[in-house]
């Protein structure tokens, strides 16, 4: 683990610094100012409440990008028996956020780095909280969904993620909050999908008479659309969602002598996917198992979009 130089920093973050800046400059008696990096804290009800959301337990490992005094990954340590580490470009928040977690009784598990964000590893992590500016949400997010193993769980204090909808979002009330007028928080929350861009294939045996089936998956973050195929009919897919490596999809193919409604689960591990396909024909249904396997693999939508313009004002 090396140190990033605070000289280091990046124009982004250089932009934040000016932004929060702002921010903290709006709320002077409350906002704290650590010298070279503001930042801005997320009350603690706002902090319990993220960790709920994203039901944090012992068995988790939690990463905070951008950790500020420590008090997400010391409060997932503390009330929830997770483990975790922080990274702020600001070493002396860093300093204070392992202060605050010896004096917590968790620094054993609640560890904090001074790095860029950019820069670290997050592979590790089971969870990730974030409370950065709507550009920087817009710059990590590549990062978030190529890195971070499917079914991670990803908790974001009042900003959104663009194009990615939240599996969940709300307003809470944040008392002693440093920025804004009315005292709200929102909280945003994400599950990473599997990758399913590409082309997929598997037979259907039934009445002793083997189908082949393709199906050409185009996929947008949880959701993806396309069509498969079988024996030369075709059929759209409906309702195509991940969540994490959970997938569901259904299709209707008419095959001449009548429709078949097609609904398949299952769970997606790299190039394979294991579960089950129920049909419908004719008021009839019967289900087989499913296991399909990749032939042709794409790169999902969400991973071109462009970046964020430099001069998005925050939302
Ligand atoms: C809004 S504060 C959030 C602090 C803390 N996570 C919380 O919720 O209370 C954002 C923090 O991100 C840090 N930060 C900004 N850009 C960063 C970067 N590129 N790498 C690491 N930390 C960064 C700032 O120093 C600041 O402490």
């Amino acid at each position: 683990m090396h140190n990033v130089p605070i000289t280091a920093r990046r124009a982004p973050l250089r932009r934040t610094a000016l932004i929060l800046a702002a921010l903290a400059a709006a709320a002077p008696a409350i906002a704290e100012d650590f010298g070279d990096t503001p930042y801005v804290q997320t009350p603690q009800n706002v902090v319990d409440k993220m960790l709920e959301i994203a039901k944090v337990g012992p068995r988790d490992f939690v990463i905070d990008l951008g950790s500020g005094d420590g008090r997400m990954i010391i409060t997932a340590a503390k009330k929830r028996g997770a483990r975790g580490f922080g990274v702020d470009l600001d070493r002396r928040l860093v300093a204070l956020a392992n202060r605050n977690a010896a004096k917590a009784g968790v620094a054993d598990r609640a560890v904090f780095y001074e790095r860029d964000l950019y820069k670290t590893d997050i592979r590790r992590a089971t969870v990730m909280t974030i409370y950065l500016l709507p550009e920087v949400n817009l710059m990590v997010r590549p990062k978030l969904l190529s890195s971070l193993r499917p079914g991670t769980r990803i908790v974001s204090h009042d900003y959104d993620m663009g194009e990615w909808t939240p599996e969940l979002s709300l307003v809470m009330d944040a008392p002693g909050k440093t920025v804004g007028r009315d005292m709200k928080s929102k909280v945003f929350y994400w599950v990473v999908p599997a990758t399913v861009s590409g082309t997929w294939r598997w037979q259907v045996t039934r009445s002793g008479r083997t189908q082949d089936f393709d199906l050409a998956a185009e996929q947008m973050f949880q959701n993806f659309d396309g069509t498969v195929v079988s024996e030369g009919r075709s059929g759209k897919i409906e309702g195509g969602k991940l969540a994490g490596n959970r997938i569901t999809l259904a299709t209707m193919i008419d095959d001449g002598g009548g429709a078949t409604r097609y609904e398949f689960s299952g769970r997606v591990a790299g190039d394979r996917i294991k579960g089950e396909i129920r049909m419908v024909r004719n008021g009839e249904t019967s289900k087989t198992p499913w296991v399909a396997r990749r032939v042709e693999k794409r790169q999902p939508r969400h991973m071109s979009l462009p970046p964020p313009t430099p001069f998005d004002p925050p939302r």
